[in-house]
């Protein structure tokens, strides 16, 4: 039976590295990166992996499969001399390997980030999609994430560009947080039952 976790990556170990590489190399080819479109040599990627914990301002959620790190997602928050956001934060790079998908992981992964946000009294959550990214659109907007725009101009990908979304969250709403937890997800069920097979 496969164990699942999410929580917050205070270090980061050489085979967690390897994880994290493996899982965001396989979310790259299958169209669905964070920014990137094809993956980065092997060595550029351990270094942003690495870099990740350097930054003061970012946190990273990593979700786990029996052990071993199968995606992530990072809660980031303005410089402390930004004083006029220091109550908005950005989720970025919520994404999940395509073969651990619809378990429910990038539900968890939001939902730290959320929790987080709220213990650093952020108010409001912004962030940003392309699109064509119709799992995390789904993803944002069953948490409440408003639509408030769009850009049409937003990326290029293959030479042809695309439109993306802003979404943002007001956090001292009454949040999903309580309501996702006694909802188990849509897809959660099938996985499991594929994965008793
Ligand atoms: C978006 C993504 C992170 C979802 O990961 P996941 O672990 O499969 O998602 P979950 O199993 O936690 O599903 C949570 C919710 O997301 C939505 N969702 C997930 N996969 C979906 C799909 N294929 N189609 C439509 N909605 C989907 C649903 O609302 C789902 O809730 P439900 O199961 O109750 O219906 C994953 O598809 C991914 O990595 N995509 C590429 C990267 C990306 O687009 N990242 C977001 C912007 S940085």
């Amino acid at each position: 039976m496969s164990n699942q976790t999410v929580g917050k990556a205070y270090e980061l170990s050489d085979a967690n590295v390897a994880d994290l590489c493996d899982a965001a190399e396989s979310a790259i080819l299958d169209g669905g990166g964070f920014g990137w479109l094809r993956p980065p040599p092997r060595a550029l990627l351990e270094r942003y992996w690495r870099g990740v914990l350097l930054v003061p301002e970012r946190e990273l959620f990593v979700g786990r499969f029996d052990g071993r790190i199968v995606g992530s997602a990072q809660l980031v928050r303005p410089p402390k001399n930004n004083e006029a956001h220091q109550q908005i934060a950005t989720i970025t790079t919520n994404f999940v390997a395509p073969w651990a998908r619809g378990h429910g992981l990038a539900r968890d992964l939001t939902m730290a980030c959320e929790r987080a946000a709220k213990r650093h009294g952020v108010w409001f959550i912004n962030l940003d999609v392309r699109e064509t990214q119709k799992a995390a659109i789904q993803l944002y907007e069953s948490f409440g994430y408003e639509c408030w725009g769009t850009n049409p101009n937003y990326a290029v990908v293959n030479g042809k560009k695309i439109a993306g979304r802003y979404y943002t969250k007001d956090l001292r709403k009454v949040s999903k947080l309580k309501r996702s937890a006694k909802t188990p997800s849509r897809k959660k069920a099938g996985v499991k039952k594929a994965l008793n097979k």
